[in-house]
């Protein structure tokens, strides 16, 4: 049951710290036809898809592979050529029928299949030859959260396992060690996103930026205030603001912005003064580190995490900010927030 919590989805959102917790430093056994690969095709659906594209950065650029996103649910009718290679469908609950049929295409033309799943004797699992779960233990809410950080988890262990030996492997380790604290942290300044959510409660319309692999953590923000809050959240490429999205910016439409202390930061600021330049509200996702560059900037809002060691564990602390945003915004509208309208925990049909 749900016990304490009023929703299972609170309660899943705060059991992610114990996950990173336990699963961080479990070893991981990947299949040899994996470490043998070069190229490497991540397919998934809604979420699952915005967790494999944050692997995609992870596998570029710590095991230094190939690797080709796909949308699976716009997949197999491509009829795409393909490279030999090894695909992962990542899925939660390993039912999603278009995930599925992505994988059987590519096990067709003679891919080794890896199933990244949440749910063991699924589907997808008994399909494909290795199994990866992820460990979440299972997920009520319609709305993903912990099953997402549990991805993302296990496609950064898997690009570990694949990185070769050295410092900055061991940099990113420690970092992973401390990881759980500084989620736990979020949740005790979860009042003040609480009150990013009270500002959100009216608009028609939120618009999430993020650049580098907080671009698919800011359409998986978008996607979150959507299908719990239902207002129009949708995300764009921090960088492509000017090539039309600008156009939206008005007094009206609130912007969060996530933006993390990491190679991307001061372009991403750059953007947030086009933004504030256009009368925007702009609410932005950041760390310490951020923070302290952000002085003067005329933001509405920042919210502040703890700085992670390393780059690549941003997306665990944006992400649970965003998903407490869109929580908290739900609860404010009086959505149903375990079960969405409209929407089924898995989706059977294509
Ligand atoms: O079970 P799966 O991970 O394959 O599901 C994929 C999507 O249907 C799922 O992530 C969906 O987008 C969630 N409602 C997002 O919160």
């Amino acid at each position: 049951g749900r016990g304490e919590f009023h929703h299972y989805m609170l309660k899943e959102m705060y059991e992610q710290p114990e996950i990173v917790l336990k699963e961080g430093t479990r070893p991981i056994v990947i299949p040899e036809a994996l470490k043998d690969s070069s190229h490497i095709t991540l397919v998934g659906c809604g979420s699952a898809f915005y967790a494999a594209w944050c692997g995609k950065y992870y596998l570029e650029q710590l095991a230094q592979r190939i690797v080709t996103l796909e949308l699976a649910s716009e997949f197999h009718y491509r009829n795409p050529m393909v490279q030999p290679g090894v695909t992962i469908a990542v899925s939660q609950s390993g039912e999603t029928a278009d995930t599925l049929k992505a994988i059987q295409y590519m096990e067709q033309k003679g891919q080794y299949t890896i199933g990244m799943v949440n749910m063991p004797y699924s589907s997808i699992s008994r399909y494909v030859q290795y199994e990866l779960l992820t460990r979440a233990g299972p997920e009520i809410g319609v709305a993903s959260t912990k099953a997402f950080t549990a991805q993302l988890l296990c496609l950064l262990k898997i690009s570990l396992t694949l990185m070769k030996e050295g410092e900055k492997k061991q940099h990113v380790l420690k970092g992973l060690q401390q990881l759980p604290m500084d989620m736990q942290k979020i949740f005790f300044k979860a009042s003040q996103l609480q009150d990013i959510a009270q500002h959100l409660v009216h608009a028609k319309g939120i618009i999430y930026l993020g650049r580098g692999i907080s671009y698919p953590i800011a359409l998986e923000g978008a996607l979150k205030i959507s299908e719990l809050s239902y207002i129009h959240g949708q995300g764009f490429a921090a960088g492509e603001l000017k090539h039309g999205p600008l156009a939206l910016i008005d007094g009206l439409t609130p912007v969060v912005v996530v933006a993390p202390m990491d190679q991307f930061f001061e372009k991403t600021v750059s953007n947030i003064y086009e933004v504030c330049a256009r009368e925007g509200k702009v609410f932005v996702i950041t760390d310490e580190a951020g923070a302290t560059q952000l002085a003067g900037v005329p933001v509405q809002d920042i919210f502040v995490y703890p700085s992670p060691k390393a780059w690549e564990l941003h997306p665990f602390l944006s992400v649970l900010s965003l998903q407490l945003i869109a929580y908290y915004t739900a609860l404010h509208k009086g959505c149903s927030i375990d079960q969405p309208r409209n929407l089924a925990k898995s989706v059977t049909v294509e």
